[in-house]
């Protein structure tokens, strides 16, 4: 009924029914972005875990396009990704997409599957699997071709590191190394890699970890350092642990490969394992954060990812309005030393934010955001380091969701928020604001 829909996003990607977790596979092709994600499409809970299909032409309306990937005599299908292979190294076609998945049954297994229609549908690789595994935890297999080895590389996860692979055609893989001993936060699994060659010739290892998240369960850690086809070397010293996101609802997030003018773009699962199966949505669990855009920027002798709304989500509030509402955005600049923006319902229910500039610190307290009885793990305070002075920040509000950007990028914070009836009030202490919708 209309009222069980009253968190549904307006603006976020949400599945049409059943339950959702992590983006697989994400590729840009011919104007159109491509998402595929963890899909039950037969019930609310993890089960038949199969890859279902969304498109968008702008990163703001999604398009469902159903199941083309479902569960065979090999297991479920888990995470993954998706390539669009220009030379049909793999032999399927100039421009046929090859998606790698984990095959997941008593062990984990990686294997392939091709599109010759731009990813309506897919056909497995009869020579499945590609790659068996090694240990017991051995997934989410993220492929990219390297431009100056031509030939493809292979990342997958296993256990509390990541493996590195090579191959001339997707079927045949090489193992080069692995990295991860030692170094950043190993409080939980590895999962869902990807690499990322940023402008300059760095290069972003980004490792989803579960659980060991800053605020507990899942988060997003990565390594910044050289990948030189065969190893890959961090630039930090190896206790150094760097987050993408300050919120306790972003996980599994990665970047779709083949983005037009080099553009990283990455969507986050936005919610988080510790009660992912319990929050109060009805007939569909989980949305994916908005697409960011990523790029590094220096703070001392380090360099951190930017997190930057992606410009076409940005785009897409043209209207101003005086009104908060349950799909906007809050523009907020003048930003003072110490900033409270309060966001609150009729019902006494609300989200608080705070910006300390002594501290360096942005936070989120949404302990009395509404319902968040349903887990102890939800009610929280998430604080993230600001990197230096905040002047301006974003909040996308989006009906059970608020995104919090530094407008220069250096900080993101994504958090679900349940209130009983929408917030409808919003105070600034110490700074402006500016409302838009679409
Ligand atoms: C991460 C994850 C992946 C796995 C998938 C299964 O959230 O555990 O490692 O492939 O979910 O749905």
């Amino acid at each position: 009924t209309a009222n069980r829909e009253v968190y549904r996003p307006a603006y976020h990607h949400t599945p049409v029914w059943g339950w959702m977790n992590d983006p697989n596979g994400m590729f840009y092709q011919n104007g159109v972005w491509h998402l595929y994600f963890q899909y039950n499409p037969y019930g609310s809970t993890w089960e038949n875990l199969s890859w279902g299909h969304a498109t968008s032409r702008d990163l703001v309306h999604w398009k469902n396009e159903g199941t083309p990937i479902e569960p065979d005599a090999l297991g479920a299908i888990f995470s993954g990704s998706a390539v669009v292979d220009s030379m049909s190294t793999a032999g399927f076609g100039q421009g046929a997409i090859m998606a790698m998945y984990t095959s997941a049954a008593e062990s984990q297994t990686q294997s392939l599957a091709y599109s010759t229609d731009s990813g309506k549908t897919f056909t497995k690789y009869d020579g499945n699997p590609v790659l068996t595994a090694t240990e017991p935890d051995f997934r989410d297999p993220k492929i990219l071709w390297n431009d100056s080895a031509h030939e493809w590389n292979l990342i997958v996860s296993a256990g509390q590191k990541m493996n590195f692979y090579s191959s001339p055609d997707l079927k045949n893989w090489k193992y080069e190394s692995s990295f991860g001993e030692g170094y950043g936060c190993h409080k939980g699994v590895w999962e869902c890699p990807d690499l990322l060659k940023m402008p300059g010739g760095k290069w972003v290892l980004v490792v989803n970890i579960n659980p060991g998240g800053p605020f507990g369960g899942s988060a997003t850690q990565y390594f910044v350092g050289n990948w030189d086809g065969h190893r890959f070397s961090c630039d930090s010293k190896p206790e150094t642990t760097k987050w993408m996101d300050y919120g306790k609802d972003h996980y599994a997030t990665v970047t779709f490969s083949n983005a037009p003018n080099g553009r990283h773009v990455a969507l986050p699962w936005m919610s988080n394992w510790q009660y992912a199966a319990v929050v109060p949505t009805m007939q569909y669990r989980s949305a994916n954060g908005i697409p960011r855009d990523l790029s590094l920027f220096d703070d001392g002798d380090e360099q951190y990812l930017s997190v930057k709304p992606s410009p076409e989500v940005m785009q897409a509030f043209g209207k101003r309005t005086s009104q908060l509402s349950k799909a906007c955005l809050v523009e907020i600049d003048h930003l003072r030393s110490n900033t409270v923006i309060t966001l609150s319902n009729r019902k006494g229910e609300q989200v608080i934010m705070h910006y300390d500039a002594k501290a360096r610190s942005f936070s989120v307290d949404r302990t009395n955001s509404g319902k968040t009885g349903f887990s102890d793990a939800f009610p929280c305070v998430t604080t993230a380091p600001t990197h230096g002075n905040v002047s301006k920040v974003y909040l996308f509000i989006d009906h059970s969701s608020i995104e919090v950007f530094g407008s220069d990028g250096k900080f993101a914070i994504s958090n679900l928020v349940f209130p009983t009836t929408p917030y409808e009030k919003i105070v600034v202490k110490g700074g402006k604001y500016k409302i838009w919708e679409m």
